[in-house]
């Protein structure tokens, strides 16, 4: 067949499966709904920043959710509705996108003149450019460049004269204890812990979705999705979407099969997002014989040295395994051998996956 041909043949049985659909975009992740489903916490931050916005008194917070818990989307709703209701400003940056002070500075000055500033030049500018109350929403928090340890901007902001509240967002609770002493001190952030959400609230979610974006659907299929999000998921509700996704497109396939389907491609996703160290503890541990943190650990300094990189002391090994942990990865167990308790990593995904990725970054 010519590929002409191809594309017209192709074209038009994409058409068909996708009739049922009435709009695309509730299945983007960063579609932000016109009413998300409650969730209890974001009355907690709704007061933190109207008390904020009366005292000029920061409550810095530090929300910890799971992926897929609704933590971007909420402030990214709530930052809209402040700004159109308050006197608030209210800045929004995505930390994996900017991943040091210097950058998420500069871009909160629309990256104007930052060649040979210093954080201290750039500081002094947003103070001048931001003069009313603002939030400053760093999401992603935990995926800001180890050059950047210390995390300086939220040194800077909380220690300010101005009245800045920050609001950091992260899906691993570890970034709390990698604050240093100063920063600790001055930010003392208010830990407000975001649950997953139960199957009732997914099928809300997704019934949600299904009234905007679809014409016909079964809400026992819906049900399903929320019963398998939430049993074997932590609750990402990403999965889920994706899933009513597959579900819609391939009607004749088993919902359990989109379900694996879409949790297969957010594995993905999440393995393909991780920093080269991380990558690189998951391939160590991905292609070891043994199952043992201490063996892999060597496997792991190895795999660094070989590709010039300085590896992680066996402590800080540990924190990230628990960060992989946190994100779904992998599971630490313990075990018992000769009389002495110690962990064995267990991956919760196809091997081959992190294998694949891994190639195609460090080969
Ligand atoms: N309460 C809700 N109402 C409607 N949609 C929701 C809700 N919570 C989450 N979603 C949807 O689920 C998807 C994932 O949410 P979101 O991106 O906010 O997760 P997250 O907690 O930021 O995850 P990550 O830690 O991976 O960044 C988005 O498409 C979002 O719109
Ligand atoms: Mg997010």
């Amino acid at each position: 067949m010519d590929i002409a041909s191809y594309l017209s043949k192709k074209r038009s049985s994409f058409d068909e499966k996708s009739g049922n659909i009435k709009d695309f975009v509730v299945f983007d992740y960063n579609y932000i709904p016109e009413k998300p489903v409650t969730r209890e916490e974001a009355k907690q931050i709704v007061n933190s920043m109207l008390q904020f916005e009366m005292s000029g008194i920061p409550t810095h917070m530090a929300i910890i959710g799971s992926r897929g818990s609704g933590k971007t989307m909420i402030l990214k709703y709530l930052k809209e509705l402040f700004q159109n209701e308050t006197g608030l400003d209210v800045l929004y940056v995505n930390c994996r996108h900017y991943n040091t002070s210097f950058k998420i500075f500069a871009y909160l000055l629309d990256n104007e003149n930052s060649a040979g500033a210093s954080l201290v030049d750039l500081y002094q500018r947003f103070m001048q450019q931001y003069k009313n109350k603002t939030v400053v929403i760093l999401d992603e928090v935990n995926l800001m460049s180890s050059k950047d340890k210390n995390r300086e901007i939220l040194y800077f902001l909380s220690r300010s004269e101005q009245p800045y509240m920050v609001i950091i967002l992260s899906n691993t609770p570890h970034v709390l204890k990698q604050l240093d002493p100063a920063t600790r001190s001055s930010l003392q952030p208010l830990p407000l812990h975001f649950k997953n959400y139960n199957a009732e609230q997914i099928y809300e979610i997704l019934q949600d979705r299904a009234q905007k974006g679809l014409h016909n659907w079964d809400d026992g299929h819906l049900s399903q999705i929320a019963a398998l999000t939430t049993q074997k998921t932590n609750s990402d509700a990403r999965v889920a979407i994706k899933t009513l996704y597959y579900k819609m497109m391939n009607p004749s396939d088993d919902t359990e099969k989109c379900f694996e389907d879409a949790r297969r491609d957010i594995v993905i996703d999440v393995v393909n997002d991780l920093a080269d160290a991380n990558l690189m503890i998951l391939w160590a541990a991905a292609t070891n014989k043994s199952d043992l943190v201490k063996d892999i650990y060597k496997r792991y300094c190895r795999f660094s040295q070989d590709h010039q990189i300085k590896p992680f002391s066996y402590m800080y090994f540990y924190t990230n395994l628990g960060y992989l942990q946190s994100v779904g990865l992998l599971a630490l167990v313990a075990t018992k051998i000769d009389r002495i308790y110690t962990n064995r990593v267990v991956l919760t995904f196809d091997k081959t996956v992190a294998e694949q990725i891994c190639k195609l970054r460090f080969e």
